[in-house]
């Protein structure tokens, strides 16, 4: 979504740069034999043993060893030329199946929601169906199947025009059905001769909405920042998402700031709240009008903290419904795009993160010690460890700097470590971060780099050797080396891609705003777009190869699916076998029925309703081959 067009940055951290230089040339330490031990890799499969799986011996740089063991990629891509429209497109090799639509019952007794534009769920309803705003997702099979299993499903947002069919809220009930629509789905999905169902009334299924009761650990844990914790409520916004190797899921709260707002005109920013894009108005939900809930109003002195409650990483486990969802503080408090996780040197487990807004930063976390010593202790490998920020330098190399109240700088401006990791994007100011185009997600591919998505920045006026380009309005994918297997300070990195290159007359790989990503076990990255894409193009997911050398003009991208009008394109996860994959459209017609009425055919009338859509290939095989 693009409700992070402002930059709420104005530390001056833009300087660096005269400097650019064509850093996508800088390809040389992707061509040699640089010693990165290989990366272990987390597979995405829990429920049998939860297994850690050897990343397929891609680890060294040999190049005819990668060229030999690289995935194949060879579908014939959608064309152009039929990329557009109120319906989806896919390759001719390939097929998909719609599952769960907005509206769809988790449970027995309620109808489901088909867009019929004179009426909306009731809230009651919406906390047992589906949401709105289809985004990250993963896939919990059970013992290992390829057939059943827990789809676990973020719903971003939806706009009351969409959800409500008005503007703004007219009561608490519109209130209650807007809140309802936001959040996670836990869905227990098997997979039978007729295709992909819901398990209604399954006692896996579980919505989870800003209401649901939360708790918090790590760090701010009992300090004043969130005080009272007791009774604390919700997550919103969850935009992607990541999944760790003891089976749990994790939803990242991106843009929190706009769902709240001040309804007395009593409310005056503090240094942090502008910091983090809170204004009067929000993004004009109407959630502060509410009569009885004073939650999102920011003159309310009820709910003095609620604004600190968000903007983490919050994690979930499948498996216990009863268990409420934790805020893991210690992976700091930011517009979190996503998270990427990843076991580095020694067992400790790595998360890389993006915070996405024009220039903000990039962000990772090391866990104290080996995960599975800290679990045996019960303790959360998510709870202690370090909390660091990029700073890219124009030679290649790169620092990440540890945000910790012991650096004198920090201690100057913050009374402890819990307000550090609350304020991580004033800290992260104060140490020099390299302001990026708007981070996205991250992945970490077999052979150990780590890629970005930088979506777009039409403001920048000055450039940096990581962000190039004058204004950026395309977006382009960065990737990194870490030294010492994603727990050290240093790394190296270059440009793997950048969007507007593809643009030419005639290039049939066109595209723009890259957001969605994911690097599989074969090398084969899958991109997936959000934005305004050329050549008449709807948004799209291509695939292409990470051992693809020589620079962005040359990557050999193919279009594997487009959506529809007004729609993104985002979440991606798999089948343990991937041989099904599982995407979603989300805001399919900008929730226009003008403009689509997708999963329903055209007819101009019913609401589209964003959907999940399960993408195989024709007569089976691995989905993107
Ligand atoms: Fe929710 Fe930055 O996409
Ligand atoms: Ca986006
Ligand atoms: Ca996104």
């Amino acid at each position: 979504m693009s409700h992070d067009e402002d930059s709420c940055n104005s530390s001056g951290n833009r300087t660096f740069a005269e400097v650019v230089q064509a850093a996508s040339s800088r390809r040389s330490f992707l061509t040699g034999t640089v010693g990165l031990a290989a990366a272990t890799f987390i597979a995405p499969s829990l429920g049998q043993t939860l297994t850690l799986t050897q990343n397929n011996g891609l680890g060294s740089r040999n190049v005819g060893e990668t060229r030999l063991r690289k995935g194949r990629i060879n579908f014939s891509p959608v064309p152009v030329s039929e990329g557009s429209g109120p319906m989806p497109s896919i390759s001719s090799d390939y097929e998909y199946q719609v599952l769960i639509p907005w509206g769809t019952p988790l449970q027995s007794g309620i109808a489901e929601y088909t867009g019929d534009p004179n009426t909306r769920p009731s809230a009651a309803d919406q906390e047992r169906m589906v949401g709105v705003g289809h985004d990250g997702m993963h896939f919990f099979p059970f013992d290992g199947k390829n057939k059943e299993g827990i789809l676990a499903i973020n719903h971003e947002f939806g706009r009351n025009s969409h959800v409500l069919g008005k503007s703004a809220p007219e009561d608490d009930e519109d209130i209650r059905l807007s809140q309802a629509a936001h959040g996670v789905a836990m869905v227990h999905i098997r997979r039978s001769m007729q295709g992909w169902k819901v398990v209604v009334d399954s006692p896996y299924n579980r919505r989870i909405t800003p209401n649901t009761p939360v708790l918090f650990s790590g760090p701010a844990r009992g300090t004043p920042l969130l005080a009272p914790e007791s009774g604390a409520k919700g997550t919103v916004n969850n935009c992607s998402s990541g999944f760790t190797p003891w089976g749990t899921y994790l939803t990242c709260e991106e843009n929190f700031n706009g769902y709240f707002g001040d309804s007395q005109g009593s409310w005056t920013p503090t240094e942090e709240q502008e910091r983090y894009g809170f204004s009067p108005e929000g993004f004009g939900y109407g959630w502060e009008t509410h009569t009885t809930d004073r939650r999102f109003d920011l003159g309310s002195a009820e709910h003095p903290n609620e604004d600190n409650r968000f903007g983490w990483v919050v994690e979930i486990d499948p498996m216990a419904p009863d268990q409420p969802p934790v805020k893991r503080t210690a992976l700091g408090r930011f517009k979190h795009e996503g998270v990427a996780i990843v076991e580095g040197k020694d067992g400790r487990i790595v998360a890389y993160m993006g915070d996405d807004q024009r220039f903000d930063y990039i962000y990772k976390f090391v866990s104290a010690r080996n995960w599975q010593e800290m679990r045996a202790e019960g303790l959360s490998p998510l709870d202690q460890g370090r909390l660091y920020v990029a700073r890219f330098n124009e030679d290649g190399t790169g620092e990440w700097l540890w945000l910790t109240i012991n650096d004198p700088v920090l201690a100057a401006r913050f009374n402890s470590q819990a307000e550090v990791l609350t304020y991580a994007r004033v800290a992260a100011d104060l140490l020099g971060a390299t302001p990026m185009d708007r981070p996205e997600w991250t992945t970490v591919a077999p052979n150990g780099d780590v890629y970005c998505t930088l979506t777009n920045n039409s403001r920048r006026e000055e450039p940096n050797p990581a962000n190039p380009l004058t204004p950026n309005e395309d977006g382009h994918i960065i990737r990194w080396r870490d030294k010492g297997q994603h727990v050290g300070k240093r790394f190296t990195w270059d440009i793997f891609s950048i969007a507007q290159d593809t643009h030419a007359e005639g290039d049939e790989r066109t595209f723009s705003d890259p957001d969605g990503l994911w690097v599989d076990p074969g090398g084969r990255m899958f991109i997936q777009t959000d934005g305004g894409q050329m050549k008449g193009l709807n948004n799209q997911m291509l695939v292409c190869s990470v051992y693809d050398e020589g620079g962005s003009q040359n990557l050999d991208i193919k279009r594997l699916f487009t959506g529809v009008t007004g729609d993104e394109i985002t979440g991606l996860t798999t089948t343990p076998d991937r041989r099904t994959m599982f995407i979603n459209t989300q805001h399919p017609g900008n929730g226009d029925p003008l403009a689509s009425n997708f999963p329903a055919e055209p007819d101009g009338v019913t609401i589209p309703r964003d959907s999940t859509i399960v993408i195989t290939r024709k007569g089976g095989g691995v989905v993107g081959s």
